[in-house]
């Protein structure tokens, strides 16, 4: 969902779905911006809930798993169902899945030139190679491929930077992921999906399942004003 200045009613209307937590941390941000963007992701995140889960959209609870994963309450009964949440500049996306450990992440697009100082900072050798062998218009696009795959995949899992970011390896097209070896994670077991909301962001979605199982996925677009829900 696109977050780009909506107006004031609209926002009221997603602070009423909040719980009081969420209603102070969204008083805490200094930049209108920033605030404006945590009470939409939650607005979208309790309304995604609410279609999947079948309790209206303010009676969702939380808990914070050992990262800091949020997690759904289990007294709500509703532990089965696996969400995450991210947003950027402009844009905000929740996943949501039943019995799946799920991770999502968007960012801005944006031609900072550093993407090498951070690609060597926390990629690992095969993708800072991968990063190197793009033509320098391509550099942009496949960087934020592989930052959206990376946080994807560490959200999924709720390590959040609690793992090292060099401890698993992503190749393009197609997508695949390597884990560096003693690592007990299952690189068979992970299904990444890749999309582009819009022209200036980049979305990925990371799976981690327990067995070999088909997966369907469907992709929503909300939009912001009228709460209206589009197929993609
Ligand atoms: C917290 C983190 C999990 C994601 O942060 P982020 O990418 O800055 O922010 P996003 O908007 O994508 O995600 C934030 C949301 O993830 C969820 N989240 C928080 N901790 C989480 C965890 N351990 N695992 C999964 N999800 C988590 C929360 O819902 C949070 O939103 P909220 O605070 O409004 O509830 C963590 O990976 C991080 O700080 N990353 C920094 C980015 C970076 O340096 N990347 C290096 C290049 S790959």
């Amino acid at each position: 969902m696109e977050v780009d200045a909506p107006p004031v009613t609209t926002i009221r209307e997603w602070r009423s779905c909040l719980d009081a937590a969420e209603l102070a941390r969204s008083d805490g941000f200094y930049f209108d911006a920033d605030r404006i963007t945590y009470i939409g992701a939650h607005w979208l995140l309790r309304n995604a809930l609410a279609a999947t889960g079948g309790l209206p959209p303010s009676q969702w609870r939380f808990v914070t798993g050992r990262h800091g994963k949020p997690q759904i309450d289990a007294a709500l009964g509703r532990s089965d169902l696996c969400f995450n949440l991210s947003h950027s500049k402009g844009l905000v996306a929740c996943a949501v899945a039943t019995g799946v450990a799920i991770g999502i992440d968007v960012e801005l697009i944006s031609s900072t030139r550093a993407e090498f100082d951070i690609a060597s900072r926390y990629f690992g050798v095969d993708e800072i190679a991968l990063l190197r062998s793009k033509p320098p218009d391509e550099q942009s696009q496949t960087f934020f491929r592989l930052w959206t795959l990376k946080e994807a995949l560490i959200k999924a899992t709720g390590e959040g930077l609690h793992r090292a970011l060099d401890s698993f390896s992503f190749s393009l097209d197609p997508t695949a992921v390597t884990f560096r070896s003693g690592d007990v994670e299952q690189a068979g077991a992970w299904v990444f999906f890749e999309y582009r909301p819009t022209l200036r962001h980049a979305m990925a979605v990371a799976m981690r399942l327990s067995t070999a199982q088909p997966v369907r996925l469907s992709i929503l677009r909300i939009h912001p004003l009228d709460g209206s829900v589009a197929s993609q």
